[in-house]
């Protein structure tokens, strides 16, 4: 471990798993590559994490994708201040799998990890880039919060608990995809035993940070979605244009988006003549 080094955030992005709920359309292709409007799907948490000042991204993919995730994010970044790695997660073990597999890329830095499907309008860059120590993750008010995580609130708005699609949920405040910790949070992973559901949970980390009394939970507004079904990939396209999402991006990931159609118009000039 590296001594009197001052800490930085790092990214890592959650672009695994098995997306059953989107089959047959991602029998061919990666969730976080099929696309939201106008550009993949990936781009959305690339950005949120570009935006706050993140310039080291980790991203985790399938084994059956990781050409694909390369053929895409390869090389449009080079020119860019921003540094990208990929590893492959051979089996989707779960959300907080992120850490174990992160946890050289982590080393003893803060890291924001976001999930690859999940699409928010609120900004969080301040809270990525003030982050110090601890645990930080953010709620929304949803109708169906028994799909979630779920935090509960005492009447001074402290966090006093938090569950996995709990039955009967005991407040509509439901855990978004972004969260970001200390670098414990890699031993805290470790520990973890899968659930019922078989999978190691973000939930069980959140608790943890609890416990120890260093979890901060922010309510955020404005459209958050995860995209992982047929319905909600098509609201978070129609939500994207309706309120111009994507014109929103930052610079960087704008020059890297249009690095890669450059190169495709290239590749196109290529076959021609
Ligand atoms: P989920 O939507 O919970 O899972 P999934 O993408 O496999 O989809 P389905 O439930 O339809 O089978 O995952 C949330 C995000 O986290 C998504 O971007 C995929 C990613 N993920 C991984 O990268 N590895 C994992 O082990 C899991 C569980 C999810």
């Amino acid at each position: 471990m590296k001594k009197n080094k001052e800490k930085i955030t790092k990214g890592i992005i959650l672009a695994g798993g098995t997306a059953t709920r989107l089959f047959p359309l991602t029998a061919t292709t990666s969730k976080q590559l099929l696309p939201v409007y106008d550009r993949q799907m990936i781009f959305y948490p690339l950005n949120t994490l570009i935006k706050a000042g993140v310039k080291e991204i980790l991203i985790i993919v399938a084994p059956e994708h990781s050409g694909q995730f390369l053929n895409l994010l390869g090389s449009i970044f080079e020119k860019l201040d921003v540094h990208l790695e990929f590893i492959v997660q051979t089996v989707p073990r779960g959300l907080a799998d992120a850490f174990i597999l992160g946890e050289e890329f982590i080393d003893d830095d803060n890291v924001a990890m976001i999930l690859g499907d999940n699409i928010f309008e609120a900004n969080i860059s301040d809270s990525i880039k003030n982050f110090e120590k601890g645990g930080q993750i953010f709620v929304k008010e949803v109708p169906d919060p028994e799909r979630f995580g779920v935090a509960e609130f005492d009447e001074n708005g402290n966090v006093i608990s938090i569950e996995e699609k709990p039955e009967k949920p005991k407040s509509n405040y439901s855990v978004i995809g972004a969260y970001v910790y200390d670098s414990r949070v890699v031993e805290i992973a470790k520990t973890l035993k899968a659930s019922s559901r078989g999978e190691i949970e973000i939930t069980d980390i959140n608790k943890k940070y609890l416990e120890m009394n260093e979890l901060k939970v922010k309510k955020i507004e404005g459209a958050w979605l995860d995209a992982g079904t047929f319905d909600s990939l098509l609201e978070a396209g129609r939500i994207v244009k309706e309120r111009e999402i994507y014109k929103n991006f930052h610079s960087e990931t704008e020059k890297a988006i249009s690095e890669f159609n450059k190169n495709l118009k290239n590749i196109a000039k290529k076959k021609l003549f």
